[in-house]
């Protein structure tokens, strides 16, 4: 049993903030973001857009392709670290909105990686047989808590919902066929948000110090996750028997243009297979890796049975890579 992407949807809010708004807000250039990121423009969500509204939009789109009612869901896991509110989860939000009282629903927090892992743990039940409509998310709106004096983090972000529906299938050479998920809890200083959590709830200090923010060392983020993704890469090809030449399509978190090139340079696969969006979106975190996979879907892409090698870092340091066979 395996579980196989029946239906892919994604959202983008409408405002798009292009490099030389950025260039008016902070001491950066249009040249240096796109040498140093490869990012042109990203999308930000509208003040009274939550995470769980755009959300709300790539699920429709991902059910309406499955065919499938939404009041027919069974689990909703959603990759985010940017909830409508800090708890209940964003999933229970959608799942209250979408019309669905079947669903058990929940919030994964992986940061960029959190779709990966949704996924992942949709897969286990999946192939469990405990569970026949899973739907699988990555929403975040990391805008919200982007300092937007800091131009060492706010080029990078963007907003952004992804969404996939996954269905059983016996057919083993079809669906998910692996996917391996890694953590280095020591490494979560270099990408975190300090304040607002129970270490240091919200004050007049936390914000003064501005700790409702992200923090980020972009040098030390960048070198763990050239050697994290290559490494979870060859992980993934070897639990499969397959070697990069096998690799049809790579469906990569969307952080950064050079950590792909290198990565994908270090596996040698060609990065014409590498479906790029950063250039548009920025790095819109867990909504990354479902956008990107239903755009390239979209364009036709996917081939029944191509494999498709996906990967996906983030704060955590959370991290993974695995096949896909469409
Ligand atoms: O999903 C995971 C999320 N995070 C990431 O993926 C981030 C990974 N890291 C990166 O993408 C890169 O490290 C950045 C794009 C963030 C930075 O690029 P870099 O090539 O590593 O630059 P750097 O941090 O080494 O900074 C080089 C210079 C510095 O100036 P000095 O110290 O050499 O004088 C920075 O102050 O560039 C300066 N700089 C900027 N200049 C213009 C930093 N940000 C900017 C900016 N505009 N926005």
């Amino acid at each position: 049993m395996r579980s196989l992407i029946v239906g892919t949807g994604s959202y983008s809010p409408a405002k798009v903030v292009t490099n030389a708004d950025l260039e008016k807000l902070v001491d950066t250039t249009d040249q240096w973001i796109v040498e140093r990121t490869g990012i042109r423009e990203r999308h930000i969500a509208a003040p009274e857009e939550a995470t769980s509204d755009l959300a709300l939009h790539a699920a429709r789109k991902a059910l309406d392709q499955a065919g499938l009612d939404p009041k027919d869901v069974e689990m909703i896991a959603m990759g985010t670290v940017t909830a409508d509110m800090p708890w209940p989860a964003a999933a229970a939000v959608l799942q209250g909105r979408l019309g669905n009282k079947k669903a058990f629903a929940f919030d994964v927090s992986a940061a960029c990686a959190g779709s990966l892992y949704s996924l992942s743990i949709a897969d286990q039940f999946i192939r469990s047989g405990r569970v026949k409509n899973a739907l699988v998310l990555g929403a975040d709106t990391l805008t919200r808590i982007t300092d937007w004096t800091d131009r060492n983090t706010c080029i990078l972000f963007g907003d952004g919902a992804g969404a996939m529906v996954l269905r059983p299938t016996d057919d083993d050479r079809r669906g998910v066929q692996s996917l391996h998920l890694h953590t280095d809890g020591a490494l979560w200083p270099i990408l975190h948000m300090p304040g607002g959590g129970s270490r240091n709830p919200i004050s007049q200090k936390v914000v003064d110090e501005k700790s409702h923010y992200v923090k980020m060392n972009g040098r030390e983020v960048y070198k763990v996750a050239v050697r994290a993704l290559e490494e979870s890469c060859r992980e993934a090809l070897g639990a499969n028997g397959m070697t990069p030449g096998d690799v049809d399509f790579v469906i990569a978190h969307q952080a950064n243009k050079r950590i792909l090139d290198s990565t994908l340079e270090r596996l040698g696969i060609p990065a014409s297979k590498c479906w790029m969006n950063l250039e548009k979106y920025g790095n819109t975190s867990a909504a990354s890796v479902p956008t990107t996979l239903d755009e390239a879907a979209r364009a036709g892409w996917f081939t029944p049975g191509c494999s498709i090698l996906v990967m996906a870092i983030g704060g955590g340091m959370a991290w993974g890579a695995g096949i896909i066979r469409w």
